[in-house]
């Protein structure tokens, strides 16, 4: 697909530029149809009954093997969710931290990420990378850790100011669990949780796996959070291609 055909799969790029890649992004004319067309057959058919939980089940499954491609992983690996921030609030929540426990954020996250880990329950330090290049801000944030430290949660692409963080050296350097906001990556840059041993995005778009995982997080139907030694992503179900 070209990117003339791309955007003319958008009614509203004909009559502005639209700068919104996020919770306001703008929606494509195939989508709208879809979700229209869904809400008729719900309206006219109600929404019950086995036939329309196996179609709800197929439409998932096939969303999550879209989705797997996308992040270099397979369909086990990803969840969906309604949200981004739907996503970070349930790996926030399935760490069950306290205030003894510490996670490193930055001051340039979206309250998406933000919200959670602040409601978390956990101490949070924030490490001020808004001003800063990409490299200093990986710094900024490995400067905030501590022996307390359990979690870092961070942006792969910073809504405000469009820095790529290479949470891959990240990970490498601490050791620690990452939680990725993938919100403005997934579907923008190259994203590839394999490489990850523990923690991504994604559009979520977030997804984690850590040390402090409770088993029954683990196990978590939304799968936000991953069994030892493996990867795996939560999507907005409704997930857009780029926010
Ligand atoms: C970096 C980032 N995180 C989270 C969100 C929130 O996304 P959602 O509306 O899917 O919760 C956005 C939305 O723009 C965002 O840009």
């Amino acid at each position: 697909m070209t990117f003339d055909e791309a955007r003319a799969l958008f009614p509203v790029l004909e009559r502005v530029a639209y700068l919104n890649a996020g919770s306001f992004g703008p929606l494509a004319s195939p989508t709208s149809e879809v979700i229209a067309d869904q809400l008729r057959r719900d309206v006219e058919r109600g929404r019950a009954g086995k036939p329309y939980v196996d179609e709800m089940q197929e439409a998932r499954s096939a969303l999550r093997g879209l989705i797997a491609a996308l992040l270099e992983t397979t369909p086990e690996h990803v969840a969906l969710t309604s949200s981004t921030t739907d996503g970070c609030n349930i790996v926030l929540a399935g760490l069950g931290l306290r205030p003894d426990d510490e996670v490193v954020t930055t001051d340039a996250e979206h309250f998406g990420l933000a919200g959670p880990v602040f409601a978390s329950g956990a101490t949070v330090r924030v490490a001020r990378v808004q001003e800063l290049g990409p490299e200093e801000a990986i710094e900024a944030i490995v400067a905030e850790i501590t022996a307390r430290t359990r979690l870092l949660a961070v942006s792969h692409v910073l809504w405000s100011n469009g820095v790529r963080l290479d949470v891959h050296a990240l990970k490498e350097r601490t050791g620690l669990p990452v939680l990725v906001d993938g919100a403005q990556s997934v579907g923008a840059v190259p994203v590839d949780v394999r490489a990850l041993d523990s923690t991504l995005p994604t559009s979520t778009r977030c997804a984690s796996r850590g040390r402090g995982t409770s088993r029954r997080s683990r196990s978590s139907p939304a799968g936000a959070t991953c069994p030892e030694g493996e990867r795996c992503a939560s999507i907005p179900a409704g997930s857009r291609s780029r926010r």
